[in-house]
């Protein structure tokens, strides 16, 4: 690269791969034949068609599933998930099942409970959201709308690998710091979400992957933006579009199937969380992971030092040393290394070697 880049592990928008960035970077002024910007074609002609279908397609291609999903490129974050989906999909005298594993899990049951009956099938509360639910600890309904889960807490630093098992009813999960990141059956599920900030892209896409026998069971009568069924009819271009983010989205899962796909990426996630979570481990507990070692998440490593002042210092020697975004969320304090698919097992070396010599100078 030509440029000066630091290390960073912002937690959400992130990284982006420097190989995306770069592609960017050519075609700015001149996106090939089009003699402009993507950001300046109309999103009805055929040089962005083009790309939004890839986008889609690709989407397809990488998580092995069909055209019974469909895949919907929206606005309003992950956030405006939280509410479409009772919205659409709590309905009438049914119930919708939700797991409770931390701050962004607790939005989604908040932001649900205008629309109708919400069952908190478990609440990691008194255990700090430090761990997953086991099977044997949720409380399901059996004939609930759909369960809601939360794939990768990205301020408690806790993540699903293996799904729970919901029977017959709808599975919907948030996977906005998860996508992507590791293999998963996505057939499991009948709708997934994520902004695209921190596996994807830029902020200001929401994906939203549908199967289409759920979508049949949802209200109508919504306000028409409002509606899943507006955006599957219109393949997301009912309105306009964020053109340059599907854009950088599609650029984003082409350099993933360059890197050998889900399975490529997930070996060297596996590399960068294993080898940061050993270095944790083999501290004395001068580094403490917050979380229990099953459910440790590969793309949020959260942990904390002796003292807050230690966690200062440490935040400020890191940026000097051109690592950035460690400081952990507000709510919770302590440190946060965001891991995800675009930062290299390089920066995760990089931070090691940090982490030793701090240590080494004030363990
Ligand atoms: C797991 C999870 N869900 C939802 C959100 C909210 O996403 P947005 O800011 O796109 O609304 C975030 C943002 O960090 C998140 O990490």
């Amino acid at each position: 690269m030509a440029f000066d880049r630091i290390w960073n592990f912002n937690a959400g928008p992130a990284a982006i791969p420097e190989a995306v960035l770069e592609r960017i970077h050519k075609d700015w002024f001149n996106y090939p034949k089009s003699g402009m910007n993507v950001m300046e074609m109309s999103h009805r002609g055929k040089d962005y068609d083009a790309i939004h279908q890839r986008a889609v397609e690709l989407f397809h291609e990488l998580l092995g599933i069909g055209p019974e999903y469909h895949i919907l490129f929206l606005q309003g974050g992950a956030s405006l998930q939280f509410a479409m989906i009772p919205m659409n999909f709590l309905l009438e005298g049914k119930t919708a099942d939700y797991i409770h594993t931390g701050a962004w899990a607790g939005k989604a049951v908040k932001e649900a409970k205008p629309f109708g009956k919400v069952n908190v099938a478990w609440d990691g509360k008194e255990i700090n959201y430090s761990r997953l639910p086991r099977q044997g600890d949720l409380k399901l309904t059996p004939d609930a709308a759909y369960v809601h889960l939360t794939g990768n807490e990205t301020i408690g630093g806790i993540e699903f690998f293996a799904f729970p098992d919901v029977g017959a009813v709808p599975l919907v999960c948030d996977m906005s710091s998860d996508i992507l990141s590791h293999r998963f059956d996505a057939r499991q599920f009948s709708l997934i979400y994520a902004g695209a900030q921190k596996n994807l892209g830029p902020s200001g896409v929401t994906l939203v992957i549908l199967r289409d026998d759920f979508l049949q069971t949802a209200k109508q009568g919504l306000p028409t933006m409002l509606s899943y069924g507006t955006h599957v009819k219109e393949n997301s271009l009912y309105n306009t579009p964020p053109t340059f983010g599907i854009y950088v989205i599609k650029l984003t899962l082409e350099w993933i199937l360059e890197n050998g796909g889900l399975e490529g990426i997930e070996k060297i996630n596996r590399a960068k969380a294993e080898a940061l979570y050993s270095m944790i481990d083999g501290s004395g507990d001068f580094y403490k992971g917050t979380v229990s070692k099953d459910s440790r998440s590969w793309m949020n490593v959260t942990m904390r030092l002796p003292s807050e002042a230690l966690e200062e210092q440490f935040i400020k020697e890191a940026k000097e040393a051109g690592m950035v975004g460690l400081k952990g969320h507000r709510s919770v304090g302590g440190v946060r290394a965001s891991i995800y698919n675009a930062v290299s097992l390089q920066a995760v070396e990089s931070l090691i070697k940090f982490m030793k010599e701090f240590q080494s100078r004030n363990g």
